[in-house]
């Protein structure tokens, strides 16, 4: 799809890699739709951009976002939340907001817009998942669920739709609050974080291509492609080596 003048929503557009696809978007011409909670923070991306800032909570107000924000081309799920350590601490309300925000609002949304896409003959649907969703990561099996929900909700739509493309992007480590923001540091040497503006152009590419799956970096479809061909050998090895 060709991006100039294409009608873009964005959901957490007011942070990290939904900001850094923002201003993406606008470089490729497209009219801007922005959704976060954030108010300030989503002004200012709306200002830099040219964008449309739609403010509120995705978990309560889907619908409201996706009647605000008119016809819409490309829809971009991105908006998201995380939460590590063993899941024996992790408290039952923490669960609810992974599923609600990372999960049942993208469903949701893409539930409100498609039939319009459809209706005017075509639309994209980009999903941000994540290296954890293909994978499984040890101290993050519920945040690692609701990326593997996204994902192979995607991949039934692809089968289901011929006028909407459907694309999922897989970003590894990315240099963004995410991890302040869900209270615990990202803690290991490797692999090194990624600037959000690299899963932005991924995001672009995978629209402006029709590409079906966009891990970021590159190299990251290895450990997902080597899991799914020899599952024992890749669990022994990520066992030793984390
Ligand atoms: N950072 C990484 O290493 C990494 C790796 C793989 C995948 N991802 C995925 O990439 C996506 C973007 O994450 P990020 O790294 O850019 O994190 P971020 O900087 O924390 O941004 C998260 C965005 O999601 C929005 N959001 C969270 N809860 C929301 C809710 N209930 N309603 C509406 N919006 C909500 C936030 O809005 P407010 O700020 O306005 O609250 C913010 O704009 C997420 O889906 C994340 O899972 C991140």
């Amino acid at each position: 799809m060709r991006l100039s003048g294409a009608r873009v929503l964005i959901t957490g557009a007011s942070s990290g890699i939904g900001a850094a696809t923002a201003r993406e978007m606008a470089r490729a011409g497209a009219r801007l739709v922005l959704a976060g909670r954030d108010r300030r923070r989503l002004d200012a991306v709306a200002a830099e951009t040219g964008g449309l800032a739609l403010p509120g909570d995705l978990t309560t107000d889907a619908a409201g976002l996706a009647s605000d924000a008119g016809p819409v081309d490309v829809l971009v799920n991105n908006a998201g939340t995380g939460w590590a350590g063993p899941l024996a601490r992790m408290p039952g309300e923490a669960i609810e907001r992974l599923v609600a925000v990372n999960l049942t609002a993208p469903i949701l949304l893409t539930r409100l817009l498609l039939p319009g896409m459809v209706e005017r003959g075509g639309g994209h649907l980009v999903f941000v998942a994540s290296i954890a969703g293909a994978v499984g990561v040890r101290d993050e099996a519920v945040y690692s669920a609701t990326k593997a929900g996204l994902i192979v909700f995607a991949e039934g739509l692809r089968h289901e739709l011929r006028e909407v493309r459907v694309s999922v992007v897989l970003p590894g480590v990315v240099d963004t609050p995410f991890f302040e923001r869900r209270g615990t540091p990202y803690a290991r040497r490797r692999p090194r974080p990624v600037p959000p503006e690299r899963v932005a152009r991924a995001v672009v590419s995978a629209v402006e291509r029709d590409r079906a799956e966009c891990y970021v970096p590159g190299w990251l479809r290895v450990p997902s492609r080597f899991r799914g061909a020899a599952p024992g050998v890749f669990r022994a090895l990520s066992g030793r080596f984390g």
